[in-house]
């Protein structure tokens, strides 16, 4: 049988710095665990638009249908701000998501015990912290029509449509009951009811599908402004929260500060299980290309690393693999690796993005 396949497209800025930290724990993966992987190497972003003209091309997305896995850096940056939207790098990973149908982004918020005193809030908001943000990620106003800029009279109007059916409601809250059940058997939904009819629809869809399907699992809803504000005053009463794309891109981003920084965030974009049960997936860290870091050895590949291991565990039926891995992440922490984004100015000397990768590696010779 030939080995399971991954795309990894490193993308822009610091992308192919983390990429390179998690290649080298797919090789350890193979060389140690007998895991082996098929990986081949491609464009996506500001790359891919050198190259092609295009921030993803044809061929690419045509990989991307085929492999088991796709794993992802970062794309965007400032050399590519002014270039016309439709060919944009953040384009190219609105492609993938949208082709493949990835309609579940999992971003989880876990605070590890060595940095629950580096969070920017209080040590007990977050220490223990562990919640599951399901981020609806093919369809809203990322997606929705009418849209673009137009003129009306002698101004311009930008314009964008937040649309949701039924069915893409509905999936995504069964992908949200199904992990609660796995996990602390609570969601919350966050949507804005009271102002958006979409959410009045999301709100009753959610409610159907936990009656009919899911009544076992704790619900609650609530407006995701105040969700926002729950998410930094009591961040630990929640499990699971499933909310729109555009919400999940602001509450995702902010749970990422309960964790200690952006650089340690993973997320998993599932699609739908093909016919040997797997689903299409993409794996990407939820920070950006951070141009302000990029080319210094400063970025914290934790948050790719992490998504490697959601690869393990969703893709690849590796539930152990993947604890191991995370397992040897907590150990270099607790040790005390930090890399810059884990340290006030006042905390020492950070090591760099390839030495963190290097006591990950050491933490999983010692996990033998
Ligand atoms: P960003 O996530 O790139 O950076 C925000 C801040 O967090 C910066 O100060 C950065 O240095 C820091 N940071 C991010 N990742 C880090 C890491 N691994 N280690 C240490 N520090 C880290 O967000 P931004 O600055 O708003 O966006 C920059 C570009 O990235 C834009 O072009 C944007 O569109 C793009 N972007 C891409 C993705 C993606 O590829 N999924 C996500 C967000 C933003
Ligand atoms: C993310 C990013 C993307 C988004 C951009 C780069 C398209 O911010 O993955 O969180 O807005 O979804
Ligand atoms: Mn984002």
């Amino acid at each position: 049988m030939s080995n399971p396949s991954i795309l990894i497209l490193p993308g822009d800025g610091i992308g192919p710095e983390v990429m390179a930290q998690v290649t080298r724990i797919i090789d350890w993966f193979g060389e140690k665990r007998d895991l082996k992987f098929d990986v081949e190497t491609d464009l996506v972003g500001g790359a891919a638009y050198d190259k092609h003209g295009v921030p993803l091309s044809d061929e690419t997305m045509a990989r991307a249908m085929e492999v088991d896995a796709v794993l992802l850096g970062a794309v965007g940056g400032p050399k590519y701000d002014d270039l016309d939207f439709s060919v944009k790098p953040e384009r190219g990973l609105l492609r993938l998501r949208k082709e493949m149908d990835l309609f579940s982004n999992l971003r989880p918020a876990q605070c590890f015990d060595a940095l629950a005193d580096f969070s920017s809030l209080k040590k007990d908001i977050v220490s223990g912290l562990d919640i599951m943000i399901v981020r609806e990620l093919t369809s809203g106003v990322y997606f929705g029509e009418p849209r673009g800029i137009h003129k009306e009279g002698n101004e311009r109007v930008g314009i964008n449509t937040q649309r949701y059916t039924e069915s893409e409601i509905a999936r995504v809250a069964r992908s949200a009951f199904e992990l609660a059940r796995k996990r602390g058997n609570k969601v919350c939904s966050m949507e804005k009811a009271n102002v958006m009819e979409s959410g009045i629809l999301w709100r009753d869809v959610v409610t159907e599908i936990h009656e009919t399907e899911y009544p076992d699992v704790e619900l609650s809803h609530m407006y995701a402004d105040n969700g926002a504000m729950q998410l930094v005053r009591a961040p630990k009463q929640f499990d699971v929260i499933v909310t729109d794309n555009l919400f999940g891109d602001v509450l995702s981003d902010c749970a990422a500060m309960l964790t200690g920084s952006l650089g340690m965030l993973p997320s998993a974009s599932l699609g739908l299980p093909n016919a040997d049960g797997r689903p299409k997936a993409l794996y990407e860290p939820v920070h950006g290309s951070a141009p302000d870091i990029t080319g210094q050895g400063k970025a914290n590949p934790i948050a790719c690393i992490l998504s490697f291991a959601m690869a393990l565990r969703y893709s690849f039926d590796q539930g152990d693999e993947a604890t191991r891995l995370e397992k040897a992440v907590e150990k270099v922490l607790a040790d005390g690796a930090r890399t810059a984004d884990l340290m006030g100015p006042e905390d020492g000397t950070p090591i760099s993005t390839t030495q963190m990768g290097d006591v990950i590696l050491e933490a999983l010779d010692a996990s033998l």
